[in-house]
């Protein structure tokens, strides 16, 4: 309080009135007016009436929260993107409690490790990190700092960028391996057909490593609304990031005393959880297409696949196999016995996995719809009432899956499926992602991020009620929670098999992730790379793209170098859309079937080390497909290689992935 001394005060209404350089709206947080130490780092009361605490979680991961409208959110209930209630570990702290006395003033906070935090108090808070031997780990940039527009509650952060930095993660992208020099934004978009350099994708999680002279730190944004990255695009001398609403909180790891990207990997995964182990068969080869239009039709492909002696585990049902599109039912007229069906599919060693959607028909007729509604499953406009949407089915209801009663009722509709003797469920549209209204004379917003949900529709926040802007970005995850708990609490013997296409921070800890409506096309097939390999050390282990491209239908050449490419990756899956040409691993000739036979054996004869470096990742976080520069931080040249990849530590491969090539470097 003493702090506003007249003297003070002119320069302080400088600094928190001032417009920063190119946001007028924007407005600094401002000075320190008061610290306060605690066990793992101080509470900070900023100039601009924004309140901060700042402190060690692990000796090497520092949080940094700030909320520009006072006190700091309770973190009950969790966020959705963490595991576990963040833990606090013990700071040495010197200068907090003493007033500003001049510009420059700084506190200092150090860890166990030798970590340490230097706080400068004014004229602006500025944050910088240090690792035990004195490196800079991350700094805020004095040219921009820390600001908030307090009309609309957006904020924007910029940290210093050194030349060459490289970054790695965010999730689902369709950009080159590293994410230098790009611009990109944190919202899940059904996006059918995407162009490489596409932004926003399905998945978007707001974590990278960062590579520089081969030493490495992580950033992970906790928030989920619409959020975004500018990694040195704009200005190459600093990375800026921001969100459009919420706080400021993100958690610096600072990769321990080796700075590796390993290390930043499982301090990031002991913090939003680690993959757990998938059944041994979800590693198999797996058939899909859209559709396999009769039980008839999915027991001739089972019956070709052992005729031909072509290994194969899992077989898919998309959306025909139900009635008018209703979730949990079963055409009558062309799957007239799923339970025998499923029967003589299990009796030739076949899993099956059933499509489910999140949008419920809204049919009084439907006994699911009723049961939602009688239950409060269903999410509320802003207007209160049943919020509707078209997708397949037509109008439909959707279950609100950050309330945990709705999680619930959903998760207990599989026990229908279960008992029939379906193995495993692919959650699909969880963007989630709709059709445009009726009469919407627009041309068609495709790849549009609008493509969803109003922003102001309600959700329950399992306690902390929000809009749809603010859960967006969880929703799909929350989706795949309720199937993921819902089929352990209905089979607590099995390890559940859940695939899911929308996805945030975390969402690692529920079910397995594709690529989405890839194309059948040589670049398509090269983008799988980067993309998995990215997707992988943003902390999701079981990831795949369909085999072939699923917008169309491929060569028979692509078809075969993309199947060999896929068979090292973890999540090994052929899937087709409505019109595309039969994909079976027969269906190119001959001499084809020859290749693919063999490139599925390999698979399998691999199956066990996949299988253990899936048990690994369960304890470390490690993913099992990892990109060379993850295992080679200090050799530059791995640094942008993205056409190769390593299967955990002792494989290397290096697909074909050019037309007509028949060798390569490596
Ligand atoms: C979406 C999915 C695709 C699925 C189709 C029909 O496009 O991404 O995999 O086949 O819907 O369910």
């Amino acid at each position: 309080m003493g702090l506003w001394n007249p003297l003070c005060a002119a320069a302080w209404l400088f600094a928190v009135f001032a417009p920063l350089p190119s946001e007028a709206a924007l407005r600094s947080v401002g000075a320190v007016v008061q610290s306060t130490a605690s066990y793992d780092g101080v509470d900070l009361r900023l100039s601009s009436g924004a309140q901060a605490r700042v402190g060690f979680v692990t000796p090497n991961v520092v949080r940094v929260r700030i909320s520009p409208q006072g006190p700091l959110e309770s973190e009950s209930p969790l966020p959705y993107a963490l595991a576990a209630p963040p833990l606090r570990a013990n700071a040495v702290i010197t200068g907090a409690g003493q007033r500003s006395r001049r510009e420059g003033d700084t506190l200092e906070l150090r860890s166990a490790s030798g970590t340490r935090v230097l706080i400068r108090k004014s004229p602006e808070l500025l944050v910088s990190i240090y690792d035990a031997a004195g490196r800079l780990v991350s700094a805020d940039d004095p040219a921009r700092p820390t600001a908030f527009d307090a009309q609309e509650g957006s904020f924007e952060a910029a940290k210093r960028r050194e030349d060459y930095e490289l970054y790695y993660g965010f999730g689902e992208k369709t950009l080159p391996l590293s994410r230098h020099q790009q611009h990109m934004v944190m919202w899940n978009a059904d996006v059918p057909d995407y162009a490489p350099g596409h932004d926003p994708s399905y998945q978007a999680i707001p974590f990278f490593i960062a590579l520089h002279q081969g030493l490495s730190h992580g950033v992970f944004l906790n928030n989920s609304s619409r959020s975004w990255f500018d990694m040195g695009k704009t200005e190459p001398q600093r990375w800026r990031f921001g969100a459009a609403r919420g706080e400021l909180d993100y958690f610096v790891f600072t990769g321990g005393p080796e700075r590796s990207p390993a290390r930043v990997l499982q301090d990031y995964t002991a913090l939003t959880g680690r993959g757990p182990l998938p059944p041994l068969w979800a590693l198999g080869y797996q058939q899909s297409r859209w559709s396999y239009k009769t039980q008839g039709e999915v027991l001739r492909v089972a019956r070709e696949f052992r005729q031909r002696q072509i290994p194969a585990d899992v077989l898919y049902l998309d959306i025909d196999h139900m009635d008018g599109f209703r979730v949990f039912t079963w055409n009558p007229k062309t799957f007239p016995q799923p339970r025998e069906m499923l029967g003589q599919l299990h009796a030739q060693g076949f899993r099956a996995v059933t499509i489910v959607d999140p949008g419920i028909k809204r049919d009084e007729g439907f006994a699911i719809y009723r049961s939602g509604r009688a239950a409060g499953a269903f999410m509320r406009g802003a207007d209160g009432k049943e919020l509707h949407a078209k997708v397949w089915p037509g109008v439909c209801a959707f279950p609100d899956f950050t309330s945990p009663a709705a999680r619930d009722w959903f998760g207990q509709l599989y026990a229908a499926p279960l008992e029939l003797g379906v193995d495993g469920f692919w959650n699909d549209m969880n963007e989630p992602g709709v059709f445009a209204p009726d009469g919407f004379n627009k041309p068609e917003i495709s790849l549009g991020p609008q493509k969803t949900l109003p922003l102001d529709a309600r959700h329950a926040g399992d306690g902390r009620p929000g809009d749809h802007a603010r859960y967006h970005n969880v929703y799909g995850m929350q989706m795949a929670r309720a199937s993921f708990e819902g089929l352990r609490a209905l089979r607590p013997d099995q390890r559940p098999m859940v695939l899911t296409r929308a996805g945030f921070a975390g969402v690692q800890r529920f079910a397995a992730v594709w690529t989405g409506d890839n194309s059948p096309t040589w670049t398509h097939l090269a983008l799988t790379i980067p993309m998995l390999t990215n997707l992988s050390v943003s902390g999701v282990p079981f990831v795949g793209a369909d085999v072939g491209g699923f917008m169309g239908s491929p060569s028979a050449e692509l078809h075969t170098r993309w199947l060999q490419a896929a068979a090292l990756t973890p999540f090994f899956r052929t899937h087709s859309n409505d019109v595309s040409a039969p994909r079976e691993p027969w269906a190119f000739g001959p001499e084809h079937e020859r290749i693919n036979r063999e490139t599925i054996e390999l698979r399998y004869r691999l199956l066990p080390y996949l299988y253990s470096l899936f048990e690994a990742s369960e304890r470390s976080g490690l993913p099992p497909m990892r990109p060379l520069w993850f295992a080679y931080p200090g050799d530059t040249q791995a640094s942008l290689v993205d056409d190769q990849f390593l299967l955990g530590g002792d494989l290397l491969v290096a697909p074909v992935l050019r037309e007509g090539g028949r060798q390569r470097r490596v």
